[in-house]
């Protein structure tokens, strides 16, 4: 018999099939989920507007970075690594010497995006990760050795770009994929459990609580305790409650909103920014800075109630009268920006 030949033992990879010019499904955006070899593919789609798949597009950034206003040897702390493109310019920001822990609860994208920021050419102990949720920060700074506080801290709030691309992850109704919805799918109850077992009055408190959603009491008397496995059989059922004269933008808006309501309840994102918010003034050195992206009003009214009554007790000095937004370049560059809204306050 012919000795196989070396293409036969490392058999020849297809590219995935798809319909059309450019891949629409997650999956098949190889190039884009590989920049290192297709940088050209991944300019383009940015330069469209769109984020890539796999990653996520710092909001922001010049304006949280100059907020922080870190110098060379201090340490600062991302609540929210994600991809870490706030993290890289932080991490710059207090070179040479500082160090910058990085936070997050997401044990599929920590990982990766720990290798990549740890490519760059700094000192091990500059770039330190623990894969918590940011409730656990106090807990976290004392084993990193921070007891003494940080200069700076900052959180990105919601879900990344590659939880909430990817159909794998339960986040999406665009892209139909398992009714998941946690940050960390190690813990706690998916949407799909949480919908089967909640009842219909808890149900439309959610709703209402979660994303000011009016139809909350048709919604949940049709949603609880139903089985949907799929984000497109969730987003299906909704669509065939909501009344008939309802515009299409309109349904669209009320489909999110629930989405976004599940998945407060699911990551339980409201006790996790308490939390935190009452832990920070502890956590920061005098004179340090405290900044907050949020991306709804149940987010925004927390940060600002805290803000304010922190400046009230003398525990902040200042804070932001005014929400900052981003720029309208912005948000055409990444319309994803649109909704954020910024807040900061500094330490007495
Ligand atoms: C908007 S993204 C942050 C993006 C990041 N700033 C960047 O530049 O790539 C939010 C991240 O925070 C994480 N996250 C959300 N809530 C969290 C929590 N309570 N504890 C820890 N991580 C959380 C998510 O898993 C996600 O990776």
């Amino acid at each position: 018999m012919d000795a196989p030949s070396p293409e036969s033992e490392t058999p020849h990879r297809r590219r995935p099939r798809y319909s059309g010019k450019n891949p629409r499904r997650f999956e098949d955006k190889y190039k884009e989920l590989n920049p290192e070899s297709h940088a050209e593919t991944v300019s383009k789609v940015r330069a469209s507007g769109k984020t890539p798949a796999g990653q996520h597009v710092p909001i922001m950034l010049r304006e949280i970075v100059e907020l922080c206003a870190l110098t060379a040897g201090q340490r600062v702390v991302d609540c929210t690594l994600g991809y870490g493109g706030h993290a890289s310019a932080l991490l710059q920001a207090v070179q040479p010497g500082g160090s910058l822990l990085g936070l997050d609860q997401d044990p599929l994208e920590i990982q990766r995006t720990e290798q990549r920021l740890r490519k760059a050419d700094l000192p091990a102990e500059a770039f330190l990760v623990r894969r918590t949720n940011f409730a656990g920060l106090r807990r976290a700074m004392e084993e990193s050795g921070w007891s003494d506080g940080a200069d700076a801290i900052l959180a990105d709030l919601g879900v990344s770009s590659m939880q909430i691309d990817n159909p794998a992850r339960g986040f999406s109704f665009k892209h139909d994929g398992p009714l998941d919805m946690r940050m960390n799918p190690q813990r706690g109850l998916s949407a799909r459990e949480l919908l089967r077992k909640i009842s219909a009055d808890k149900l439309s408190a959610l709703l209402a609580e979660n994303a000011d959603e009016r139809q909350a009491p048709l919604l949940s008397r049709a949603l609880s305790g139903q089985d949907h496995a799929t984000t497109r059989s969730l987003a299906t059922a909704i669509r065939a409650v909501l009344p008939a004269r309802m515009v299409e933008e309109d349904i669209d808006s009320t489909v999110r909103r629930v989405f976004q309501a599940l998945r407060i309840a699911v990551n339980e994102e409201f006790n996790a920014l308490e939390t935190l918010l009452r832990q920070i003034p502890e956590c920061l050195r005098s004179g340090g800075r405290v900044v907050f992206l949020t991306f709804h009003s149940g987010e925004d009214r927390r940060v600002k109630q805290a803000f304010r009554d922190g400046v009230r007790n003398g525990i902040y000095s200042a804070t932001n009268e005014e929400v900052l937004r981003a720029s309208s370049q912005e948000v055409r560059d990444n319309p994803r920006a649109s909704s954020a809204k910024l807040r900061w306050a500094v330490r007495s």
